[in-house]
């Protein structure tokens, strides 16, 4: 079974080539900053735009990398959802075309899924494991029951974690995204030298907020002398930062095991996934709670925490197994929970 994906929910342009065997044939990945780094952020129709521009030559990139042929293939998946919706558009309707010429099962792939699976696609973890999703547009924690079969723990009320990396790098003006940034200048600072809060921490549940530790940079960084900012201050602050952040997802990703191992017993993995999991320190931090914990702890190498379409590729591996097939006229989704049953964060008795 050989799988072409496609992603264009976010600002990565990307098509790429799994077979059910997980092997990686082709994985191409353009990123649009370029183009939306003078607006300090990303503008959703510049993104669609751009989609349009290079999906047909990715998609040819990633089939001459992988050696194969349309008719090779055993179906077409892309990111249907959620997502910036005029970007999804432009994957989706592409992924159909394809999929109508050459007689072939359409598969559409939410994108949260893509990046809950993404750990079977470089190991062969067991379900039920425990999924920590921190991207910059999510922040949760799902227990991965099996294939479609997710149940949300816990969101966040306010930001995403990456959206809290992207909004301090942007106000320590070291630009857009911030989290590599970030963490690159946090190696060199003092993480204990700004007492930053800990948003619900200790308090019980999962749920996170993270605009309250945002704010509290802001502050910080008001207090300190005018003037351009020292070199040893930005990474002062992006260390303590990191390190709120940190305590905020052991405390978290802690609660979650607990409930996880009282409904799963057998639960025996913790998965990080989304951009965010590119982040060593993070990373480090998960990593010692696992082994603590007797769990093992396992992320996808960085090139696939962040956006990519391996990741949507073996997702319509998963689903193409199950017979889990789409027609041609499934619409895009611009918001599409994993798990439309959760109950709404706000209202669960915590404030951010
Ligand atoms: O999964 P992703 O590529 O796109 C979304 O679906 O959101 O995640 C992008 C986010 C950005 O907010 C970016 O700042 C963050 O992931 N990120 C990081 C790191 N690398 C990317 N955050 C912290 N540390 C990193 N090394
Ligand atoms: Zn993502």
């Amino acid at each position: 079974m050989i799988i072409l994906g496609i992603e264009t929910s976010c600002d990565e342009t990307a098509a790429a080539v799994v077979t059910g065997e997980a092997r990686i044939l082709a994985n191409q990945v353009l990123s649009q900053l370029g183009e939306h780094k003078p607006y300090g952020g990303i503008v959703p129709e510049i993104a669609a735009r751009a989609h349009l521009q290079h999906i047909d030559r990715m998609i040819d990139l990633a089939m001459t990398e992988a050696q194969v042929s349309f008719t090779d293939l055993g179906g077409v998946a892309a990111t249907a959802g959620p997502g910036l919706i005029g970007g999804v558009m432009v994957g989706v309707m592409t992924a159909k075309a394809i999929a109508a010429v050459h007689g072939l099962p359409f598969l559409a792939v939410n994108h949260l899924e893509g990046h809950a699976l993404s750990a079977r696609l470089i190991g062969n973890v067991p379900f039920p494991y425990l999924l920590l999703l921190v991207s910059g547009g999510h922040c949760q924690l799902l227990i991965v029951e099996g294939v479609g079969r997710y149940r949300r723990l816990g969101t966040t009320l306010d930001d995403a974690l990456g959206e809290a990396f992207d909004k301090v790098s942007k106000m320590l003006g070291l630009g857009f995204p911030g989290g590599t940034v970030v963490e690159k200048a946090a190696l060199a600072g003092d993480g204990g030298r700004f007492r930053l809060p800990r948003p619900l921490y200790g308090r019980p549940g999962c749920h996170f907020s993270f605009s309250g530790l945002k704010t509290a940079v802001r502050h910080a960084i008001a207090a300190l002398p005018p003037g351009p900012l020292a070199a040893a201050d930005i990474a002062d602050i992006c260390a303590s930062f990191q390190a709120a952040a940190g305590d905020v997802l052991i405390d978290r990703t802690t609660h979650a095991l607990d409930q996880v191992l009282g409904l799963h017993p057998e639960t025996r993995t913790l998965v990080v996934a989304g951009g965010v999991a590119a982040n060593g320190y993070l990373r480090r931090r998960l990593q010692d709670l696992c082994a603590g914990r007797g769990i093992t702890f396992t992320a996808p190498p960085p090139a696939l925490c962040t956006d990519n379409a391996a990741m949507i590729a073996w997702a319509g591996v998963e689903r193409l197994r199950l017979g889990l097939t789409d027609g041609l006229d499934f619409s895009p989704r611009p918001r599409w929970p994993l798990d439309p049953d959760a109950p709404p964060a706000v209202g669960a008795g915590v404030k951010a």
